[in-house]
């Protein structure tokens, strides 16, 4: 800052993301970066005006270093599909950028983050929010509505509902493609079909924020 003003960073958003993750390699703010095959960082458009948050990466994620590769990845890519939305349209990231998971039944299998893994990786999610930007953030699943919406975020009562959050004028939230896939039957169609509803909404709230006056960090308050 200099006499209220702050310093311009003329770098393009694409610069500041790849810069911002390059650093996130060598993070070892929690645990998980010692178990870690790669940090899952982020995909996408970062001139993107809708982020998707989700949980955190699964196995196919952590040895591609891409978020949701997997089954969650493939309903997702589904659904976007079906609101016209592909990857290059959009940003992906996680909650946690480093795959938490624990020995079941002599597997590893993956885990939602503890509320210290998520708060040690936040600062990598606020700051890749700060640098996009984005018009619309879309939440899947309880930790990522938990960390961007509110922290008692419920998801049977509060999906599909609009939030201003600190990181976007206009936030929602809701199903994680994982557990829609764990719903057989009519149960699984009607889930599916609120996330593609949902992804429609937040596609709309886009067109609709694109005409709202920006909000700029120095002359609003
Ligand atoms: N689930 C998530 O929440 N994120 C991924 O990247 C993959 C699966």
């Amino acid at each position: 800052m200099s006499g209220g003003f702050e310093e311009l960073d003329t770098r393009s958003k694409t610069e500041r993301l790849a810069e911002l993750a390059e650093q996130a390699k060598s993070c070892s703010a929690c645990s998980l970066s010692r178990t870690r095959t790669n940090v899952v960082f982020g995909v996408g458009n970062p001139e993107a005006p809708l982020v998707i948050i989700g949980e955190g990466p699964g196995q196919n994620e952590d040895s591609t270093g891409i978020p949701f590769v997997g089954r969650s990845g493939i309903l997702l890519d589904e659904c976007l599909k079906v609101c016209g939305i592909t990857r290059k349209h959009i940003y992906i990231c996680n909650v946690i950028r480093c795959r938490a998971c624990q020995y079941e039944a002599g597997r590893l299998q993956n885990r939602p983050p503890t509320a210290e893994e998520a708060k040690a990786c936040q600062p990598w999610l606020e700051q890749t929010l700060q640098i996009i930007r984005p018009l619309v953030i879309l939440c899947l699943g309880s930790p990522s509505a938990n960390a961007i919406i509110h922290r008692n975020f419920r998801m049977s009562q509060e999906r599909g509902q609009w939030y201003e959050s600190k990181y976007a004028r206009h936030t929602m939230a809701s199903w994680h493609p994982a557990y829609i896939l764990r719903m057989e039957g009519e149960a699984y169609s009607n889930a599916k079909n609120d996330l593609i509803n949902d992804i429609e909404q937040a596609r709309k709230r886009v067109i609709l924020a694109r005409k709202e006056p920006p909000k700029t960090s120095l002359f609003d308050e």
